[in-house]
This record gives C-alpha cells, sequence and structure tokens, in this order.
C-alpha cells in the first residue's frame, strides 16, 4: 500500500475546482455578491443565534485578543466577536457580504474591525495585514483550491490558534445539486472536497488537528409553491421555462406541508478542525 503517495491537495483542487465550475453554470459564484442574498444570509444566521453563541464560547479569547475571520459573510461572528475582543480584521471577496458587514458594523457602531475585500488567496500577509493574529477562524468559507497553500498562509498569519469550520458527508443543498444537475444543464454535478480529504492534508503537513462533529438543522419555509419557486430559482439561476418546470416537480418532491406551510428540512454534519501552533 503506497497511501503516503497520495496526494490529498490534488484531491482537494481537483473537487474543488469541479464544483466552482459547475456552481458557475448556476451562476452560484454570483450568488454571494448579491445584496439580497447576502441580506438573507445575514436574516437567517440571526434567527439561529444559537449556533453562533455555541461556536463564540469554543473559541479561546480573551478581551485583549486579536482576530482573523477568513470569509466573514456579513459578519455572523465578526459581529458579536468584536464586541469581546481588541481587534478583528475580516477578509471577505463578495461584494453584497461586505457591503451588509459595512451596514452591520455601522449599525453596531464597532470602531475594531476592519475590513478586506479580497479572496484569501489574494492577501498578502505581510502588506494587507496587521499579522499575527491570536485567532485565525475560517467558518465555512474554504472556497480556496489550494487548500495547502491557504492553510500555510493561515499559520504565517496566527500567533497560536487556527479555527476552521467544514462539512462532514454531502450537504443538503448539493443534493438538491445531484438530483438537480443532469436535467437542468445536461451534466451531473461533483459535490465538493470534505472533512477527510481536509484532514489528509493537515495530516501531510505535520498538523494533527482536533475534530469535533456537530449538527447543524435548518428549514426553509413558504406560504405557497409560488414562493418557494421565486427563492430557488434566484438559487439555480433558472431562465427557462423547461427548467422552472423541473424546478416545479423537484420541489413538489422534497418540500412537505406542515401548519399550511411548506417547508424544506435540511440536516448536515459539520466539523471543527482545530489546532495550536506548535
Ligand atoms: C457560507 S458563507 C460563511 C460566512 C461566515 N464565515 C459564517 O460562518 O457565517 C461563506 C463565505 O466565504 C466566502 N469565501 C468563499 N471563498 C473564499 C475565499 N477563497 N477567500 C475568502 N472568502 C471566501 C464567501 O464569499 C462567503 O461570504
Amino acid at each position: 500500500m503506497e497511501y503516503e503517495k497520495i496526494d490529498w491537495n490534488e484531491i482537494w483542487k481537483k473537487l474543488m475546482i469541479a464544483q466552482q465550475k459547475l456552481d458557475k453554470m448556476g451562476d452560484k459564484n454570483e450568488y454571494w455578491n448579491k445584496k439580497e442574498n447576502a441580506e438573507l444570509f445575514w436574516k437567517r444566521s440571526q434567527e439561529h443565534s444559537k449556533k453562533t453563541c455555541d461556536i463564540l464560547m469554543e473559541l479561546p479569547f480573551t478581551s485583549n485578543s486579536r482576530i482573523l475571520d477568513i470569509g466573514s459573510g456579513p459578519g455572523r461572528l465578526a459581529i458579536p466577536l468584536a464586541k469581546k475582543v481588541s481587534h478583528l480584521t475580516a477578509v471577505e471577496p463578495a461584494k453584497g457580504m461586505i457591503e451588509i458587514l459595512k451596514e452591520n458594523i455601522k449599525k453596531e457602531s464597532i470602531d475594531n474591525i476592519k475590513c478586506i475585500n479580497k479572496r484569501w488567496e489574494e492577501v498578502d500577509v505581510e502588506n494587507d495585514l496587521d499579522a499575527t493574529y491570536d485567532i485565525v477562524i475560517a467558518s465555512f468559507s474554504l472556497g480556496m483550491p489550494d487548500i495547502k497553500e491557504a492553510i500555510k498562509k493561515m499559520e504565517q498569519a496566527s500567533s497560536k490558534y487556527i479555527y476552521l469550520y467544514w462539512f462532514a458527508g454531502v450537504t443538503p443543498w448539493e443534493k438538491h445539486s445531484i438530483a438537480l444537475w443532469p436535467s437542468l444543464y445536461g451534466t451531473n454535478y461533483i459535490a465538493g472536497p470534505k472533512c477527510d480529504v481536509l484532514y489528509n492534508v493537515l495530516y501531510n503537513m505535520g498538523i494533527y488537528p482536533d475534530m469535533h462533529v456537530f449538527s447543524m438543522e435548518y428549514t426553509n419555509n413558504f406560504v405557497s409553491i409560488d414562493e418557494a419557486i421565486d427563492f430557488y430559482k434566484k438559487r439555480f439561476i433558472i431562465q427557462t421555462n423547461e427548467q422552472e418546470r423541473i424546478l416545479y416537480k423537484y420541489l413538489k418532491n422534497i418540500l412537505v406541508q406542515k401548519n399550511n406551510q411548506l417547508v424544506e428540512y435540511g440536516h448536515s454534519k459539520r466539523v471543527r478542525i482545530s489546532w495550536a501552533k506548535d
């Protein structure tokens, strides 16, 4: 057995690039650039604030800590964290997301967040950041094809802790794409790389992190099938009547009737991968 020769970074790269290409067909890369989608993400994250509290509770920060939040989105973690620490730098490439983040910073009169509107791959640790940081966080934001390089840079930016959050198993939204892609776009959908690949990349880098698996449930509720179609049409960038017909048929199958509403139930397994630098 020559499993030591498996290039896990290459596996991550292939799966990530394949998924990003397929998502581009549905124009999903543009998804977080649109302010309305970022706003919806923010609203929904506020409805699940218990999950955010759980994450904040497990981070080893003090009031003097300096935090780097990579792929911060609209600030689900950054906004409450900044109130508890001395400084937070948020790296976020999507226009819609960073707009909402800046609005949230203003609304909450926060003055210790620095925003950087770049992909992590484009960030120069020495020139763009005020490194080092006590804790580097990347929460469900590892859309980085060369994950090994991305992690090296996180280690460079961190003086101690790194906390990554990612997925274990195929996510509910990937299951939708797997079911829909052949009829919407005439091709199979490839799900992105998961925590098994990530763990192996880290292991090969000589990093032996703590892993903690947890469940996350969500629901999407609609008063009518038309409202549901409007919502998913944006997700899958449905353009033709034929695509809408396919979507309608699919939604009729997966949405569950409850209390006069149509509900999508999503169950996912997530993982926290964390370590302290030697
Ligand atoms: C699902 S949101 C998560 C937001 C936030 N971290 C949270 O946990 O609520 C994913 C975010 O990661 C960002 N992202 C994706 N790829 C990235 C990259 N290569 N560098 C930096 N951020 C990235 C996206 O723009 C998006 O805002």
